[in-house]
């Protein structure tokens, strides 16, 4: 049966990286996988050309499609938008939320040749393989009241920061299943010494945990897990988190490994569906320039095999193909230790696609 692929490039380096995800699913075809790849806009661009950021038409293929995979969406021409519903991360948010995609894994591996580009010393680093469970649809990126009021006189901001147990178990579920098929190690990141929300995500932890004997559960505090990261990574297996402390501890993650130029994710609901798009953003800075990292979309294209395709092998090779460019000394920019010559985001794309032919 032919699978359905909904392609979003979205804003800034997104069309850029998204091109070369194109250019390996067309690879995968070639290879006889049998997928339907269809574009559409969101973010800046839907906003640029309907004045929305999530068209109704992109909703609906997105939820016709039985997998997406997004750019990235933002930038500064939106950044001064007044109706905060029409910026283009609302578009990212309202397909997170209304395709139910609340199971968040945001794998950090160090790929042993990038050991140098790493921020942190080759000892604390080599063989780095985090797995960050982030909670997706709900905590304080989606809690009502939130909003801008004034209240005696000025001017306040207030979100709210909620969770049901019914949320917590669900993505518990989720990274306890991933700890029994890893290293069976798994911490949950949260601010229980403060945040009421928080204590009750502890508690469904620990409940969940006597399901799951097999699995050591530990708990930390969220800025104790931040110092965690940079001192000694490695003890870290498995980590399932909040909606906004998985965003923060991901991107200081991705830097452990090189860039964050290296890191996919998938977003997954509970009919497998899922959204694979890199962890970082639409790069304003290097945008347009060529020079991007497109190892992060290429790597979510296989976390997209794997998770919503059942295509096991196929992933294998896109992840070995990686290996080869990175093992035939390739580089771009944000990942070139001292001395190395950077390459460009189509020679990256040209050179993975090469090595995935061969392999
Ligand atoms: P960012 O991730 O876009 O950029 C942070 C830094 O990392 C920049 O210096 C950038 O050049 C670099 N970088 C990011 N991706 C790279 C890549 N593939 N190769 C090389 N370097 C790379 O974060 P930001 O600057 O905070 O946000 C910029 C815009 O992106 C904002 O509008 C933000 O809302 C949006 N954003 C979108 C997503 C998403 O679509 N999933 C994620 C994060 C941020
Ligand atoms: C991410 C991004 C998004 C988030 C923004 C753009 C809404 O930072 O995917 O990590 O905060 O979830
Ligand atoms: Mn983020």
């Amino acid at each position: 049966m032919t699978r359905k692929i909904l392609l979003l490039p979205g804003d800034g380096i997104g069309p850029e990286i998204s091109l070369q995800a194109s250019r390996l699913l067309a690879a995968c075809q070639e290879s006889g996988l049998d997928i339907d790849v269809e574009e559409a806009l969101v973010g800046g661009a839907a906003y640029d050309a309907h004045l929305e950021p999530l068209p109704p038409e992109t909703l609906q293929k997105a939820k016709a499609a039985d997998a997406i995979l997004l750019g990235a969406v933002g930038g500064p021409k939106w950044d001064t938008l007044e109706d905060l519903s029409k910026r283009p991360e609302k578009g990212l948010l309202g397909l997170r939320k209304h395709l139910g995609l609340f199971g968040n894994l945001r794998p950090a591996i160090l790929y042993p040749q990038l050991v140098e580009a790493s921020s942190l010393k080759p000892e604390l680093v080599s063989g780095l393989d985090i797995m960050i469970v982030r909670e997706l649809t709900g905590g304080i990126y989606f809690g009502q009241p939130r909003g801008i009021e004034i209240r005696d006189g000025e001017r306040v901001g207030f979100n709210t920061y909620v969770y049901s147990e019914s949320e917590i178990e669900r993505i518990g579920r989720v990274a306890f299943e991933m700890a029994r098929k890893r290293g069976k190690k798994l911490c949950s990141v949260d601010k229980a010494n403060v945040l009421e929300v928080t204590m009750l995500w502890r508690e469904v932890m620990t409940r969940l945990a006597q399901e799951y004997l097999d699995v050591e559960l530990t708990h930390m505090y969220v800025d104790n897990a931040a110092m965690q990261l940079v001192r000694a990574p490695k003890q870290f297996d498995v980590i399932v988190t909040g909606n906004m402390f998985g965003d923060i501890l991901s991107d200081a993650a991705a830097m452990l490994t090189g860039s964050i130029g290296m890191l996919p994710s998938a977003s997954l609901n509970e009919s497998g569906q899922g959204m694979y798009e890199p962890c970082h953003g639409s790069a304003p800075d290097i945008a347009g320039k060529n020079v991007a990292n497109p190892l992060a979309m290429m790597l979510s294209v296989a976390m997209m095999l794997r998770y919503s395709l059942s295509e096991p092998a196929l992933a294998e090779r896109i992840e070995a193909a990686v290996g080869q460019v990175l093992d035939d000394g390739l580089r771009t920019a944000d990942i070139a230790s001292d001395g190395m010559q950077a390459v460009s985001t189509q020679a990256m794309g040209d050179a993975v696609l090469a090595a995935f032919a061969q392999g």
